[in-house]
């Protein structure tokens, strides 16, 4: 079972998925590092800057690719990996693969990204509005699981998560 944990920049992608594998015993992948990784980039805004989003997506592809074959994992997406098919098919390729949605709403996002600088698509009010509603539905038909995350404690939606999974 691979447990792949996608949502909006801000939904708490990586700090979920880091607790929720070392609760499961699964190896854990942050694909946002391991794009940075790859590219020999300091950071993502470096790589939107020198090398272009195209890049950036295509990097993504290939770190999709290489985690198709560990099986048992837990992988935080980026925020942008629901506009690529390829992607999610490559990320979700057995049957008892799982996607789980962590729901935030923008006021939160908002309120947990404002003093953070390393998000390319966050620097302008009115587009992350504009992505935010053109992506909620893809989330929403990507998921398996839809798990809300505003006001709630790490620990409590990782079990949360856990609970959803073992009723699957
Ligand atoms: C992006 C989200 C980011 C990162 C990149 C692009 C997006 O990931 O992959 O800045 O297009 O929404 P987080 O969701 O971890 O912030």
């Amino acid at each position: 079972m691979k447990i792949i944990l996608i949502g909006f920049m801000g939904a708490g992608k990586s700090c979920i998925g880091r607790l929720l594998a070392r609760k499961l015993h699964l190896p854990f992948f942050d694909m946002d590092k391991l794009v940075v990784k790859k590219s020999g980039r300091k950071n993502i805004n470096e790589i939107f800057q020198k090398d272009g989003e195209t890049f950036f997506r295509n990097l993504e592809l290939t770190i999709a690719k290489n985690l198709k074959y560990n099986k048992k994992s837990c992988v935080a997406t980026g925020g942008g990996v629901v506009i690529n098919n390829n992607i999610m098919n490559l990320l979700k390729n057995q049957k008892s693969d799982i996607v789980v949605f962590l729901k935030t709403s923008l006021k939160t996002i908002n309120n947990r990204l404002k003093n953070t600088h390393d998000r390319p698509h966050f620097s302008d009010r009115k587009n992350t509005e504009k992505l935010f509603k053109d992506r909620s539905p893809l989330y929403k038909f990507y998921a398996d699981i839809i798990v809300s995350t505003d006001n709630k404690e790490l620990n409590n939606i990782t079990g949360e998560i856990i609970e959803r999974i073992n009723s699957v």
